[in-house]
């Protein structure tokens, strides 16, 4: 038997349905911060991922698929996002568009050759957003806020955002000297990459995967210390605006993100749920200020944020967060003989374009294997086709919930049915944040989809 390579997931059934939904929410929020959705190739040339995240990041060291095409060029499989959208931004010359700055959302595959584990596959889905054109300390928080409201309004509670920020040009030399300095008396301790990363970069001896644990790591400068000036305030400004959004954070000076492009402010959010495992980052961001320059385009500041939809199903399942996911079908269609199944056929095609969930038996099941089918797919009517009723123009529907029967001119099958399953909508509402009120009517403060509709 041929087996899925490791790392990578089948999604199927329940879970399918869970990240569709998951999807919905993502552009639904994007469309309200006004980001509009990109779409970059999977595969783009090594060369970007080398300029771009950084040549000594484990993300291009140790952990991208490249491979050389049938035509001697080299490809890599994007590890990221970020990269493959400032490539499009410059050779689009999106820049020149006067409607700047200008903001992107994606959604899509990444792949990473890493020791596959919980919270951490080869073939990866993120989703992310950037904003291209801005050096506004406010584009910082709305970024990060735009992560949070994602986060809230699927009904997530336990996240944490941590914050802090790295500097302008002037601040990071200052740091990476400093860097420099307490490493050397210790670098004997430290693995092979990092003895290289102490004058090549030394910022990412600190986010190590090797010499995570070693104590010499913890007492190592912060880069809060060595920012000049304008980028304390910078970073004051950035808080400030978080304030006033009502965005709870910390400040946490260990985060220096594995990726090389960052300046001023970098961000991760926590999930806080228990089982998570050690990979409890949802996603992480900051800004880049000077990458598009570093990929030939003009001197453009930008910020961003991407986040493992992987990760971010795992804390909604171990969160128990209640979603609205679709399981089940309205009506299920059981016929006997050949012109009842034609009818079936008619029936359903009419019944879905009116947009009901509609199912039909196609394995040649009997009657009694149909009802069970009806109930594995969890239909709410179900309706047996016979050639009399449908002879005068009638259907007998059977109520699953209450059990009750009706015979139904099919005249006006469509209206019964909505107004019967219109009418369990309205008793099934309750909110996904815990609140199970149906009668809340928005009262309680509440972030989650129900009860911003019950706020209108
Ligand atoms: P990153 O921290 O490398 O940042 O990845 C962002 C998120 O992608 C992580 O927090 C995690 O949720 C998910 N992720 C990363 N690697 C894996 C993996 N192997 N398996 C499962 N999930 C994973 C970036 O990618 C930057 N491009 C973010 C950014 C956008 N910065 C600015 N703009």
């Amino acid at each position: 038997m041929i087996q899925r390579q490791k790392g990578c997931n089948d999604l199927y059934g329940r879970e399918a349905k869970i990240w569709k939904y998951v999807d919905t929410v993502i552009d639904a929020m994007m469309e309200k911060y006004n980001y509009s959705y990109i779409r970059t190739p999977i595969i783009e040339a090594t060369e970007l991922f080398h300029r771009g995240i950084g040549d000594t990041t484990d993300i291009v060291t140790k952990e991208s698929y490249d491979f050389e095409d049938k035509g001697g060029r080299r490809i890599t499989l994007r590890p990221e996002g970020t990269a493959g959208v400032v490539r499009s931004y410059i050779e689009n010359k999106m820049y020149g568009d006067p409607n700047q700055p200008v903001k992107v959302y994606y959604n899509g595959t990444m792949y990473r050759y890493e020791r596959p584990q919980s919270g951490r596959d080869r073939e990866l889905t993120q989703f992310g957003m950037e904003v291209l054109g801005s050096d506004d300390p406010l584009s910082d928080a709305e970024v990060i806020s735009l992560a949070v409201n994602i986060y809230k309004m699927l009904g997530l509670k336990e996240i944490k955002v941590n914050i802090n920020s790295l500097g302008d040009t002037e601040s990071r030399l200052a740091y990476r000297e400093a860097l420099i300095e307490y490493f050397k008396p210790h670098i004997q301790d430290f693995c092979e990459d990092c003895v290289e990363r102490l004058e090549k970069n030394p910022l990412r001896i600190l986010d190590c995967k090797v010499d995570c644990d070693n104590p010499i790591l913890k007492q190592a400068p912060k880069t809060l210390e060595y920012l000049n000036e304008a980028s304390r305030d910078r970073f004051e400004k950035v808080q400030e605006y978080l304030d006033i959004m009502q965005i709870p954070y910390e400040i946490n000076p260990n985060i220096v993100r594995g990726l090389d492009y960052y300046n001023h402010t970098v961000f991760e959010i926590e999930a806080k749920v228990e089982g998570f495992g050690s990979n409890n980052v949802l996603g992480g961001g900051g800004r880049y200020n000077g990458l598009v320059q570093q990929l030939d385009g003009p001197e453009t500041p930008c910020v961003g944020f991407a986040c493992g939809l992987g990760r971010l199903v795992k804390a909604l399942e171990l969160e128990e967060v209640k979603l609205p996911i679709v399981d089940g079908v309205d009506l299920f269609l059981l016929y006997v003989n050949e012109d009842e199944k034609k009818y079936a056929a008619y029936l359903a095609q009419e019944l879905r374009l009116a947009g009901f969930i509609v199912e039909t038996e196609y394995t040649g099941r009997g009657l009694k294997g149909q009802f069970k089918q009806a109930d594995r797919l969890n239909a709410r009517f179900t309706c047996v086709l016979n050639s009399e009723d449908l002879n005068n123009n009638e259907v007998k529907i059977k109520d699953n919930r209450t059990k009750e029967e009706e015979i139904i001119s099919l005249d006006v099958l469509i209206y019964y049915l909505d107004e019967k399953l219109n009418a369990s909508l309205e008793e099934d509402e309750d909110c996904n944040c815990g609140c199970d009120d149906h009668d809340c009517e928005g009262e309680h403060e509440c972030h989650c989809g129900h009860c911003h509709s019950h706020n209108e």
